[in-house]
């Protein structure tokens, strides 16, 4: 019996020093230790031995049994010890790897061309307002001395909703909202997006314009040549010409428009300015007496200027750009260009 709980324990000990894994020491268990495991047995077999030995040989198998358990729990210990450390060895963070950066956003490049149109001419005295992009044909052509059947509204390619309701093609018919609900004098500017069944290289079916109103007493010509200039030279640089074209819209008289010298070639001709070595960036004009009547001021008293500006054309300008639709398209490569 000696030799027997002996082997049991040698045989026990070699095998357990083999073991790699927590599942093979369950087994291990099972083998000696389990409901049908070696000690087990030897425990049952108690009853065939002689009584005056019973107590030596049942002390010897219960010592085996305490030993078995505690080889049992070391191993445990040992495996579970070299599980975490291997863990710890795979998840290990490589603390000097460069780190990955977050891509921040950045404005756009109208945002950023809208924000500086603000600014100066906010610095001017102007004041920003918004109107709505859905209109009443009222607000777009009529208050603007374009009667239906005008041959004037061609000049806009107008998304209708309704016989009465469109797209806005401009910005002006905020001038009609501010002026029917204020006395002059009035400074402001209007940025916003219009619509026009139009597109190719530097026209958009959407795009943005700042329209601009200044109406006080004595508003002539000059004003609307100073303005216009001081602006051209704080967006475009102290060097820039500016280029006034006759040209006509109905609800101003005179009217203009403006050309800018193109920034990108200085006015000797490139692909941007089509060889001109201008850019159209806006209309613009002394705000027609039958317009300023029909809200109800007294032109003997007050006169006014108005422009109208395509922001994309002057973001174009300012940075180079010249097809219209990169604006739109959202392509990553061409707008983190401008943080
Ligand atoms: C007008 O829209 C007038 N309301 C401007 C105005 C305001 C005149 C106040 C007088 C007094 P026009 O259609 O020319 O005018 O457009 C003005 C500017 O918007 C153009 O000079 C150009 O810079 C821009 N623009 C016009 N059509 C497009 C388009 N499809 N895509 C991008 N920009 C455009
Ligand atoms: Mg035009």
């Amino acid at each position: 019996m000696e030799a027997r709980i002996q082997s049991v324990k040698s045989s026990a000990v070699e095998e357990c020093s083999k073991i790699e894994s927590l599942a093979q020491l369950q087994q291990l268990w099972v083998k000696y230790l389990g409901k049908k495991g070696e000690v087990t047995q030897l425990l049952r077999s108690m009853g065939s031995i002689p009584a005056d030995q019973r107590p030596v040989v049942g002390q010897m198998v219960n010592q085996l049994k305490v030993e078995l358990e505690q080889l049992y729990e070391q191993k445990e210990a040992e495996l579970e010890k070299q599980i975490q450390q291997k863990r710890l060895q795979e998840e290990a963070l490589d603390i000097t790897l460069p780190g990955r950066k977050p891509k921040i956003g950045s404005l756009h490049p109208l945002t950023l061309v809208l924000n500086e149109i603000k600014q100066i001419f906010i610095s001017m005295g102007y004041q920003a307002v918004e109107g709505p992009e859905i209109e009443l044909d009222y607000y777009n052509f009529e208050a603007l001395n374009i009667p239906k059947d005008h041959p004037a509204r061609d000049m806009q390619d107008t998304f209708y909703i309704t016989e009465d309701f469109l797209l806005r093609s401009h910005t002006s018919p905020v001038q009609i909202h501010v002026m029917e609900r204020q006395d002059p004098p009035v400074r402001i500017i209007v940025p916003g997006k219009v619509y026009r069944a139009d597109s190719d290289l530097t026209h958009s079916p959407m795009f943005h314009q700042v329209e601009g109103l200044l109406v006080d007493a004595g508003i002539t010509f000059a004003d609307l040549k100073g303005t216009l200039e001081a602006f051209a030279k704080a967006m475009f640089g102290p060097e820039t010409r500016i280029r006034f074209r006759p040209s006509y819209f109905p609800f101003t008289e005179p009217s203009a428009e403006v050309d800018v010298s193109c920034i990108i070639c200085r006015g000797t001709g490139c692909k941007v300015c089509s060889n001109t070595g201008w850019l159209e960036i806006l209309g613009s004009g002394m705000v027609d007496p039958r317009v300023l009547e029909k809200v109800g001021y007294d032109t003997e008293k007050v006169s006014g200027l108005a422009f109208g500006m395509g922001i994309e054309r002057v973001a174009m300008l300012k940075y180079g750009i010249n097809d219209i639709r990169l604006f739109f398209t959202n392509d990553q490569r061409f707008l983190h260009q401008f943080k």
